[in-house]
This record gives C-alpha cells, sequence and structure tokens, in this order.
C-alpha cells in the first residue's frame, strides 16, 4: 500500500507513523503536518525527529497552521503535552521540511502516482481541501482517503457533539466529504473501541525496545489526560486508521453521505445526510484483530 500521512503529530500520531514505517506491506511516501495537537512547525519538528529516528528518507511537506475559515486554534498541549510528545522534548531533527507545501506535495504525488496513493489524514482537515483547491484531479488521483476524524453514534471528545480533528476545520471536512474520492471514516464510534493501557504500552516497549519504548515514554501524559475525562487509557485513534487502510476486512463499514455542521453549538458535528457521495463510515470492529497487528508490527 503507497501511502501519505497528513499529521499533526502527537502521541497517538506518532503510534500511526511507527506502525507505517515498520510495517512490510506500507510505502510511506512522505509525512505532512498541520496545526492541531502541535503548531504545524512543530509538528514538522516532530515529523522530521520521528522519520529519522524509525530510519525513513522520505519528505515531509509543512502545510495549514490555521483553518479554513475558523480563527486560529491554540494547540492541544493539555492532551499531547507542550510539544505533542508528553512530557518528552526531543532534539532537534537533521533534516528540514522540502519546499512544497502540503497541498502542493499531496497533489504531486497524487499525480505521478495515479489511482495508488492512500492518503490518511489524522488530523485537521486543511491541508486536504486546500489539495482539492489546488488540483481539480486530485480527489481523482488518489485511491482513497482513510480519516481520523468525526463520530456518528457516540458522542464527542472536545464537545458533546464533535471529535477534535472534524471540530478544529469542519469547513476543510466539508470540502473533502463532496469532492468525490472514495473516502473511509474512522471516527470515535471505533476508535474508543480499543483503549490502551499503560501496560499495553509496557508491552509495545517489550517487544521493541527502541520504537515500542518511545511509545511507552510518550504516553504517561496522555494517559493522564484521559484519566481526567473518566477514561481507564487512552483511544487507539490514528493507528486505528492506518489499519483500517491496510485491512478493511477487520472494520464493518456503513455506506452514508454525510454532512458536517459548520457554525453553532454543535460545530464539527458529523452526521448521516443525503445528496452527496457515499462515505463508508467505520462502526465497529475486530478489536483482537487490531490490537494484534500493531503488537505484531511492532514484533518485526
Ligand atoms: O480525536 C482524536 C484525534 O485528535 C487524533 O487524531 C488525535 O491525534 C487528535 O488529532
Ligand atoms: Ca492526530
Amino acid at each position: 500500500m503507497k501511502l501519505v500521512i497528513d499529521t499533526d503529530p502527537g502521541v497517538d500520531d506518532a503510534m500511526a507513523i511507527t506502525f507505517a514505517a515498520l510495517h512490510p506491506d506500507i510505502e510511506l511516501l512522505g509525512l505532512t503536518t498541520v496545526f492541531g495537537n502541535v503548531t504545524a512547525s512543530q509538528g514538522t519538528h516532530n515529523a522530521l525527529y520521528l522519520s529519522e529516528r524509525l530510519g525513513l528518507d522520505i519528505p515531509v511537506a509543512e502545510g495549514a497552521n490555521v483553518p479554513r475559515v475558523l480563527p486560529p486554534f491554540e494547540p492541544s498541549a493539555h492532551v499531547h503535552g507542550p510539544e505533542g510528545f508528553g512530557n518528552l522534548k526531543v532534539p532537534a531533527p537533521k533534516g528540514k521540511a522540502i519546499a512544497e507545501t502540503a497541498a502542493e506535495f499531496l497533489c504531486r504525488v497524487a499525480r505521478e502516482n495515479p489511482g495508488q496513493i492512500v492518503l490518511c489524514p489524522v488530523g485537521p482537515m486543511t491541508n486536504v481541501a486546500d489539495a482539492i483547491d489546488l488540483d481539480p484531479d486530485f480527489a481523482k488521483n488518489l485511491k482513497s482517503i482513510v480519516f481520523m476524524g468525526g463520530t456518528l453514534d457516540r458522542q464527542g471528545n472536545v464537545t458533546p457533539f464533535a471529535e477534535a480533528n472534524t471540530w478544529h476545520d469542519p469547513h476543510a471536512l466539508d470540502v473533502v466529504l463532496q469532492s468525490g474520492a472514495n473516502i473511509t471514516m474512522v471516527g470515535l464510534d471505533v476508535t474508543m473501541k480499543l483503549i490502551l493501557m499503560a501496560e499495553d504500552f509496557t508491552k509495545m516497549a517489550e517487544i521493541n525496545s527502541v520504537h515500542g519504548g518511545f511509545l511507552r515514554d510518550i504516553s504517561h501524559f496522555y494517559l493522564k489526560f484521559y484519566k481526567t475525562v473518566g477514561e481507564a487509557g487512552c483511544g487507539f485513534h490514528d493507528p486505528m486508521t492506518i489499519i483500517a487502510a491496510l485491512h478493511p476486512e477487520l472494520f464493518k463499514t456503513d455506506s452514508t453521505p454525510l454532512g458536517v455542521v459548520l457554525d453553532g453549538e454543535e460545530i464539527g458535528r458529523t452526521y448521516r445526510t443525503e445528496g452527496r457521495p457515499a462515505v463508508n463510515v467505520c462502526v465497529d470492529l475486530d478489536v483482537e484483530g487490531v490490537k494484534a497487528e500493531f503488537m505484531e508490527a511492532l514484533a518485526r
């Protein structure tokens, strides 16, 4: 699977990137960064750092630092830590972002690999909407978009209605949902059905001391945050999205046109609608199968 991850790294983003880097069936062609858990520039720093420590030689392109219509947000430091990796302060990466913007890179890589690229946005959708604006063929050139965000039948995680990624840039998501791309949504309906506990991170470190050990070290802050909102452990959001792209057979989906609320109290809420292209919404999963897939990649 030829993959590009659009990311705001971020603890669970780091898990997603680690999984993609270690999996033999994934060819990771690049990372694009967006605001969200951190600023876009901190995200670029973190994405470069992760690619270097994972031994990847791939482009990192920096994208949007603000949403398309809404005013700028403060990064979610209370969830992911001041620099995105819990309490860890990682060293400066050796590499730099490429000169292309995230949207330019996304358009180019899709054009050069027509019908082959799976794009996994695991942050706000701003860069993807920008790419759609930049190249009218962009959506058509992709194989699919499998995104982390939204919730249908479960309450939100930033407001009672909205999941964080869709809340951060609903206007961008609205553009993407109408683009005609082949889209799968991996939202809280499924990502909160797999809760990782501290013991799971300990196991990751036992399986793979270098990469699993890093994930364990950055998880403490994240797990503490989840405790403050009454959860025993953390959701498996971003890594699940990559696994859904690679192994759709582990998920049950509902095909429905989707809308997103663009203003008011329910802003960012995703809902079933009509008169738009259908989206495959993940509604259930093989929890043990998904978890095993992640642990097996770490063990390789
Ligand atoms: O709601 C969870 C999502 O928001 C994840 O992608 C997490 O990394 C944050 O971006
Ligand atoms: Ca994310």
